[in-house]
């Protein structure tokens, strides 16, 4: 691999920069990602033919934010900065960098209204995803603006004769739809990189780092019954044989109905044995009862997981030298902070301090962390699992866990009628919930209320309107369109965590993944979290449906589904008995994330 052409990546801490090399290696082109602080020596090491400068969530204004390396200048290869690499390039080469007027998260319009190279073969008009507060307002000598959107007159910069671009709009994701084609003109016209990266390789990389562990180590797997997990555990049943694997199913009272069941047949029939399944439901419920908090929650959840690992790991394994392999994935480690310069979103339960602590004594190993959902699935399908597996939707390792938003208190009513005088001027027919939940914008978490609607809208509407109201209302970063509720008015009602709330959300969640089966609506979804909310008529609670479409989990937009399927399964949810309301989330992501803690 020494000899293959290669484009440096950048890492300013933005949750996209990893996507991007591995945009460029689906491409066909090795990729490497360097900190601001390394990129020097990367650069001098030779074969890289350009440099891509990622995003990252703090202004160029910002008190220890990131700089530009002097060697990337120096280095005279071709540049694109994204986003914050945008901002970063104008600011270090002399134009201005100002707060936006109005900020873009999630879907815009660009105009590309000067032929680029970087444009080669795109029409003027395109739908890009946006994650900014700051924009490039005046270009840098010998610069010129090349895209705008309404809300952001220099969307793009270029100086043709130093090869230098930039571009305020992310092209490595998957819902800009002509972004591979921009990083192909950058890659292969403008850096003129040879293709010589394929996912054979990847492969071979991946089990060459299995086969390199010693006869004498036993590997410990935690198979959450998730797709990562059980590509994980087959790859190593394969690759080191089952004598030295061990699985560990902790049912953790948090998972969805029937799961435990599905995990430990779907295992057996695939024909492994070694697999143990650990009851831990009390433990896990009686940590969260009372609880509120989202981070605490995870935390809690992340422990204990490491607490059950510490009992039977040391009943089991007492001899010998052991690891513990989890299958965490990409998005797991960037939204827990796992780059120096990137926010924490969320913390994931494979990232929680006690975690790290193994990771930093070198007990675990994450073969599938630079991998992606899809390819994690390409990954299962060549090593021969079955489609019905490996397609499964993704559930998050803490379940229903952060599935289920707990408050003791709501903001002065005062606050909330100051935020729906302003979402009352995109649509009359609004109203702020009282709770509120996380966002990822501009690269950052947030934490804000979500506004919701009502009416007759076309799901064209409801996405314009969600849009505006998250680029133009920094108290919210999620719009809902309210399907149907009891007669009465809709208050937040204080509730903790407890059991019977899990149980409840089982029985929603189990009627909406029969109904996605029902209406051959499952392989259309890429996930659909349900989720349960303190907001009731008496004193009931609120159903969120959260349908999304995604390659790999960075970037989301709502599903559209059948509006009457939809209304079906509104009234059959109403039917459980403590349930008053159902919802539909129409936020992409971002604003929002995925979930809603
Ligand atoms: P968000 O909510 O950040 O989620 O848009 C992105 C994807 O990650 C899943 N997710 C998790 N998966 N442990 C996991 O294994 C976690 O702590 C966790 N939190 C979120 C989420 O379901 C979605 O597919």
């Amino acid at each position: 691999m020494g000899e293959m052409d290669r484009i440096l990546v950048v890492d300013f801490g933005g949750q996209y920069a990893h996507l991007i090399a591995n945009r460029i290696r689906r491409i066909g082109v090795l990729a490497d990602i360097a900190s601001e602080e390394d990129s020097d020596e990367q650069l001098s090491s030779g074969h890289v033919k350009g440099i891509i400068l990622s995003g990252g969530p703090l202004s160029v204004y910002d008190q220890g934010a990131p700089q530009l390396p002097q060697a990337v200048l120096n280095a005279q290869l071709p540049i694109l900065g994204i986003c914050y690499g945008e901002q970063l390039l104008a600011h270090a080469l002399g134009g201005i960098v100002s707060p936006g007027r109005v900020k873009e998260y999630g879907k815009a319009t660009v105009n590309l209204h000067v032929e680029s190279p970087l444009f080669f073969g795109i029409t003027t008009s395109q739908i890009v995803w946006m994650s900014h507060g700051d924009s490039v307002t005046t270009t840098p000598p010998g610069f010129h603006s090349i895209a705008s959107t309404i809300d952001c007159p220099i969307a793009g910069i270029q100086d043709e004769n130093k090869r230098i671009f930039g571009i305020q709009f992310h092209p490595e994701v998957t819902h800009t739809s002509c972004g591979m084609r921009i990083l192909e003109n950058f890659v292969l016209r403008i850096c003129e990189c040879t293709k010589s990266w394929n996912t054979k390789l990847q492969l071979e990389e991946i089990t060459r780092g299995l086969s390199s562990i010693p006869a004498s180590t036993k590997v410990f797997v935690l198979v959450s019954g998730g797709v990562d997990s059980l590509v994980l555990f087959t790859l190593l049943n394969k690759t080191i044989g089952p004598d030295r694997v061990l699985g560990l199913h902790v049912d953790t009272g948090l998972l969805r109905e029937g799961e435990s069941k599905e995990v430990l047949e779907a295992i057996h029939n695939l024909g492994y044995q070694n697999l143990r399944v650990a009851d831990e439901s009390t433990r896990f419920l009686g940590a969260l009862e009372g609880k509120f908090d989202p981070e605490e929650k995870r935390h809690i959840i992340g422990d204990l997981f490491i607490s059950v690992l510490d009992d039977q790991s040391s009943e089991l394994l007492k001899s010998g030298a052991w690891l513990v392999a989890q299958g965490t994935i990409y998005p797991d480690t960037i939204e827990s902070k796992g780059t120096a310069h990137a926010d924490l979103i969320k913390t994931h339960h494979n990232r929680v301090p006690a975690m790290q602590q193994l990771i930093a004594a070198g007990k675990v190993i994450e073969p599938l962390s630079h991998l992606y959902k899809d390819e994690v699935r390409s990954l299962g399908m060549s090593l021969g699992l079955p489609r019905h597996l490996v397609d499964r939707h993704p559930f998050p390792g803490p379940g229903l866990g952060i599935r289920i938003l707990c408050t003791s208190s709501f903001p002065d009513s005062k606050i909330i009628h100051e935020i729906e005088s302003k979402t009352a001027l995109i649509c009359k027919d609004s109203f702020i919930l009282p709770i509120r939940s996380v966002g990822v914008q501009g690269d950052g978490r947030t934490y804000r209320h979500a506004a919701a609607v009502q009416g007759l809208l076309s799901w064209d509407e409801l996405d314009e309107i969600s849009t505006r109201m998250t680029n133009h209302i920094g108290e919210i970063n999620r719009v809902l369109l309210l399907i149907t509720q009891k007669q009465g008015t809709l208050r937040g009602v204080p509730h903790l965590f407890t059991e019977k709330r899990v149980v409840l959300l089982r029985q929603v969640d189990a009627i909406v993944t029969t109904w996605l089966r029902k209406h051959q609506l499952y392989d259309q979804v890429w996930q659909m979290p349900v989720v349960l909310i303190p907001l009731a008529v008496k004193d009931g609670e609120s159903v969120i449906l959260r349908p999304v479409e995604s390659q790999e989990a960075m970037t989301a937009s709502f599903a559209r589904l059948p509006r009457n399927l939809v209304d079906e399964l509104a009234q059959q949810i109403m039917g459980v008995p403590g349930i008053d309301a159902v919802f539909y989330d129409v936020t992409n992501k971002p604003p929002g994330t995925i979930e809603w803690e």
